[in-house]
């Protein structure tokens, strides 16, 4: 077939970023994808391995037991809960709930890598905001940003990759200025490593707010990242929207199960990310002794800010065995390094130690 002939596609899929996951290197360590580095509960095992027994049978499309869950977990009404296929599911839905070609969509940047993809995959127009000098997201200019033509603003909190996280101050400031018509996202993907009481439940901020959604996942604290069950709590018209444009059945029934078993097993889960909390004060308190500048965390990794070194940096950390998440940008580029076990720390630090290029801006 001569390229003349070939279906169509959407022309505007050339300009489109592919998604860059971390990298899976055999005889590596991963930190590259901000997983839990330990293995799944022998109660999560079961139920999954149950639930396998019926995989004849679709899954529940409502997800009825696991939405009630975490709508008990949450003091929230049913209504207000959709699950998706992952967190980054929802994220779509959300710019396919709200969005056309003449729409905007305002986020950090850096920030969660897929929000521009999903932006230009609706056709809406990405608006990316420079996060402030401390790395964190700059909620004035991001407000600043807002005209009549946007939709969706993704606030992610703590920021995938910088780390940085925002009062309950900050964000009742901004939420004051956003018209309500604008759907604002709180992406707590990373919500239970925080540790700093100042950091608001975003949750809370949805009540009584129709404007505020946020999300959730299972994916990272609950370690079921290889099954694919996030969530949104939203107001209940929201909701209908976001299961409106939900592929049927996304949320398959063993992913259903064990994140019920995970719910089920909530405190010996998040006891494990006060583990990965404690390891993270570690590394980071190191790699600023030696020099690196590191911004403060809030989520189970940390960040270098090494703009156009991070590729070089993640070359060296791969010589010594570990796979790390580079973003070679002289603008707002880094190095995301996830919290792995104690020993993975530990040889992590090894490799920075030994790197011999620049560890600040300066
Ligand atoms: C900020 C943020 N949101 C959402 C997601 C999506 O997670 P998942 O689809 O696994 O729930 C990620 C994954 O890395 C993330 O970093």
């Amino acid at each position: 077939m001569s390229a003349a002939n070939r279906p169509h596609t959407r022309e505007a899929l050339a300009a489109l970023p592919a998604y860059t996951p971390g990298r899976t290197v055999p005889g590596a360590i991963k930190l590259a994808s901000n997983e839990m580095p330990f293995p799944p509960l022998a109660s999560v095992a079961a139920a999954i391995t149950a639930a396998a027994l019926e995989m004849n049978r679709y899954p529940d499309n409502g997800a009825q037991a696991l939405v009630g869950a975490l709508a008990d977990r949450l003091a929230v009404d049913p209504a207000q809960i959709v699950v998706g296929c992952g967190s980054v599911s929802l994220c779509e839905q959300l710019v396919q709930a709200t969005c056309t070609e003449t729409s905007e969509v305002i986020f950090g940047w850096r920030s969660f890598e897929a929000y521009p993809i999903i932006a230009a995959v609706v056709g809406a127009r990405a608006v990316p905001v420079p996060v402030t000098a401390e790395e964190s997201l700059d909620l004035d200019a991001m407000a600043a940003a807002i005209t009549p033509a946007t939709r969706l603003i993704f606030v992610c909190n703590p920021n995938n990759p910088t780390g940085t996280a925002l009062t309950a101050a900050e964000l009742e400031t901004f939420l004051a200025k956003v018209p309500s018509e604008v759907l604002v996202v709180v992406d707590e993907a990373y919500r239970e490593f925080i540790d700093d009481e100042t950091i608001p439940d975003g949750v809370e901020f949805a009540r009584g707010r129709t404007n505020v959604v946020v999300l959730r996942t299972l994916s990272k604290a609950y370690g079921l990242a290889g099954l694919r069950v996030g969530y949104s709590v939203s107001d209940p018209e929201v909701a209908v929207a976001l299961r409106k444009v939900a592929i049927p059945f996304a949320v398959s029934s063993v992913a259903q199960a064990a994140a019920l078993a995970s719910l089920a097993a909530a405190d010996e889960l998040l006891d494990r990310c006060r583990i990965v909390v404690a390891e993270r004060h570690r590394v980071r308190d190191e790699l600023i002794a030696g020099g690196y500048t590191v911004p403060t965390t809030q989520a189970n990794f940390v960040w270098l800010p090494l703009r156009d070194n991070a590729a070089g940096f993640a070359a060296h950390c791969e010589d010594h065995a570990i796979i790390v998440r580079p973003f070679n940008d002289a603008a707002n580029g880094g190095v995301r390094i996830t919290i792995g076990s104690a020993a993975e720390n530990t040889r992590f630090l090894a490799a920075a130690a030994a790197w011999t290029g620049p560890r600040t801006l300066s």
